[in-house]
């Protein structure tokens, strides 16, 4: 028996090497910050395989969990999604929403056929305690499909872990009452599609004190590489299909009544299979498998809302166009975390004392043809100035102060017939919102994004490329969502080369990692990859000894593809 036990390790240990091991994919993102002592409880949400699954989305019975104390009285809630993928197939948009509320916006990585990819991305959704606090609809839109050359299905888990409060753990903070802004569909993931300019009537608890919006954009079809998109005076001197047209420029508005409240200026994000699928294996763009969300305060119009009718809050997405006009199309939503005044039911009044809001932020558009080179450079600024006076129903009086001060620039260049192509983009904005001189939402960023792309033949069927980005970030709204600093640079280079026999390519990918927040959690991630093997990975800082970091070294010969999704119409 002890022969038999020793020679089936040996047989184990002699051939694992050889049994089928997935890749394993990842983002780069701080582990969970929530408490690993407090009792948790993890409950399957759902299980589905996605396949043909166009307009299919999973729609499950969602019920608290109650062998963690009080639903609601949760120290933290996280998520746990584990996807396994074996094929061809494209990236895909997956979309969480909870009771109508758009709660975390993913995408896939895109799989390979042989040993398949496995990943998994666990998310802190305790800002999210009122809708998980009662029975509801818990739906994870995931539109797949299965077609010629496209056979990757993505068979996915989703646990919830909800831990108990206790002496040591107070329960996690957040707003009373989540609203969605949002389709309000019960049979899809609710995404709000822009243009046309999208509008809803909402209304809010009488005794609102705060409201924050948390809105999540995402560009989709010809907006995908909104970032590469020429404006359209200078789109003919381009060959036929290089690119579309509505220039590089996106602003993303949050209206009450007409009137603009805040507004994004989006980050970029590039999905698995964009610009090339060698560059994000088997680490993913920043973003990737959690889109970054943008926090607006709409405090200052409190005394608007207050009134216990319905009110028109509307989105939209626009450029710098003379018309303002965007493409087909970007995919929205946002949630109102409303705050209400704990001592009255009594309505909040008070008024707005200074609104400081153009229409529109201000643009410059240049652009030249010489030598047959074209470039273009578009900039723009915004400023947001909002101040109310407000009283709230129990007698509290609070001066909040609203500052958005945004500012963008995004230069491109195409040079031999547009077949070699540069990006230079920076966004940088500080957002801030004082409510009595105390500081709750603060929002200071740079987002720089800089692409090169050479077509290696005229027909443009293989070319090298490489990403050079940063997601640098300290964002806080007080005290609801901890006040953190990320910063990521991430950098890739790849070749790419379609063929009709498969597509393929390689590829390398180096990230610097920082994170540390106000509970004085730190965390520092370098991973570099080349060809699907990690080639360097260390981490550090408070939070590590809980991580495990991903460890291979792939055997992977060469994968095959599905069409790289490219700036531009059918390219190549
Ligand atoms: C996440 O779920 C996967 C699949 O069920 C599981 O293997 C993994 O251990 C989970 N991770 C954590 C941190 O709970
Ligand atoms: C992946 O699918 C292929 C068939 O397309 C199959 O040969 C292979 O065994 C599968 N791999 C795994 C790990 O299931
Ligand atoms: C969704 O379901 C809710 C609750 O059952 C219902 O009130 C609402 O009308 C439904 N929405 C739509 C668009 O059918
Ligand atoms: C909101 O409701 C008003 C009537 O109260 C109606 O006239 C208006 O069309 C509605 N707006 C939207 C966006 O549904
Ligand atoms: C709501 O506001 C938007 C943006 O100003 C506007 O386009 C829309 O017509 C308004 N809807 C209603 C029903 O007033
Ligand atoms: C420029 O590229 C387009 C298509 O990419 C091609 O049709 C055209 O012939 C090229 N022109 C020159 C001068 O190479
Ligand atoms: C955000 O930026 C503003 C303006 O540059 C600065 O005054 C403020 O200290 C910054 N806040 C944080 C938390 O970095
Ligand atoms: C690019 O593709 C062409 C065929 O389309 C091929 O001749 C050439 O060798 C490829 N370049 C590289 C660097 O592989
Ligand atoms: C990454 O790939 C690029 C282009 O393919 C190459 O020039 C560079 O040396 C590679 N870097 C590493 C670390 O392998
Ligand atoms: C990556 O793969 C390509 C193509 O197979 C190969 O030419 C290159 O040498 C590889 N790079 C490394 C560092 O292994």
């Amino acid at each position: 028996m002890l022969n038999y036990l020793v020679s089936l390790l040996f047989i184990c240990v002699f051939f694992s090497p050889l049994w089928a091991s997935p890749l394993v994919d990842f983002q780069v993102a701080q582990p969970l910050t929530l408490p690993s002592d407090a009792k948790q409880c993890t409950v399957k949400i759902l299980e589905r395989t996605f396949a043909f699954s166009y307009g299919s989305p999973e729609v499950v019975s969602y019920t608290p969990a109650t062998d963690c104390g009080t639903p609601g009285s949760w120290a933290g809630i996280s998520l746990n999604l584990t996807v396994t993928s074996n094929g061809t197939q494209y990236d895909r948009l997956g979309i969480f929403t909870l009771n109508n509320v758009e709660i975390w916006r993913t995408s896939t990585p895109e799989p390979t056929r042989g040993d398949g990819i496995i990943w998994t991305y666990l998310k802190d959704v305790t800002r999210y305690t009122p809708l998980f606090a009662v029975p509801g609809t818990f739906t994870l839109e995931l539109d797949n499909l299965i077609e010629t050359g496209l056979d990757g299905e993505y068979a996915s888990v989703l646990y919830a872990t909800f831990y108990a409060s206790s002496a040591q753990h107070p329960p996690g903070l957040h707003a009373d009452v989540i609203l969605p802004i949002s389709t309000l569909a019960n049979n899809s993931g609710d995404l709000i599609s822009v243009p046309p300019t999208f509008s809803l009537n909402v209304t809010v608890p009488r005794n609102a004190i705060s409201i924050y919006a948390e809105i999540i954009p995402s560009g989709n079809g010809d907006e995908e590489f909104w970032c590469f998109n020429i404006p359209n005076q200078w789109l003919n001197d381009l060959p036929a299909d290089t690119t579309f047209g509505y220039g590089p420029f996106r602003e993303v508005r949050l209206m009450v009544d007409g009137s603009v409240v805040g507004v994004v200026f989006p980050y970029v994000v590039v999905f698995t299979g964009g610009i090339a699928p060698t560059l994000w294996r088997p680490i993913t763009s920043y973003g990737a498998l959690d889109l970054p969300t943008f926090y607006v305060d709409l405090t200052p119009f409190v005394p608007v809302l207050t009134d216990g009718q319905p009110h028109n809050i509307s989105m939209d997405v626009v450029s710098a166009e003379n018309d303002h006009e965007i493409n087909q199309n970007w995919y929205l939503t946002a949630n109102l975390q409303v705050v209400t005044d704990k001592s009255s039911t009594k309505p909040t009044t008070g008024k707005i004392t200074v609104y400081d809001v153009q229409p529109f932020a201000e643009t410059t558009t240049f652009g030249s043809v010489k030598n047959g080179v074209v470039s273009t450079t578009v900039t723009a600024t915004r400023n947001i100035h909002i101040e109310s006076d407000i009283i709230s129903g129990s007698g509290e009086r609070t001066h909040v102060v609203w500052l958005q001060s945004l500012s963008y620039s995004n230069v491109q260049t195409y040079r031999q017939n547009a077949s070699v192509q540069t990006l230079r983009q920076t966004t940088t904005g500080s957002v801030s919102s004082t409510h009595n001189g105390q500081s709750t939402i603060v929002d200071n960023f740079s987002l720089p994004f800089n692409v090169d792309f050479t077509y290696l033949t005229p027909d443009w069927t293989n070319w090298t490329t490489s990403v050079d980005h940063s997601y640098n970030r300290v964002a806080a709204v007080h005290p609801y969502v901890i006040s953190t600093t990320i910063k990521n640079h991430q950098t890739a280079a790849a070749f790419f080369q379609l063929a009709s026999t498969g597509n393929f390519g390689f590829g390398n990918n180096s990230n610097t990692f920082s994170y540390s927040d106000l509970n004085g959690n730190t965390y520092t991630w370098d991973v570099s990859s080349v060809n699907t093997s990690i080639t360097h990975n260390a981490q550090g800082g408070t939070l590590a000894q809980n991580h495990q970091l991903p460890d291979e070294t792939s055997s992977e010969v060469q994968s095959i593809f599905a069409k790289p999704r490219l700036p531009g119409r059918n390219n190549p």
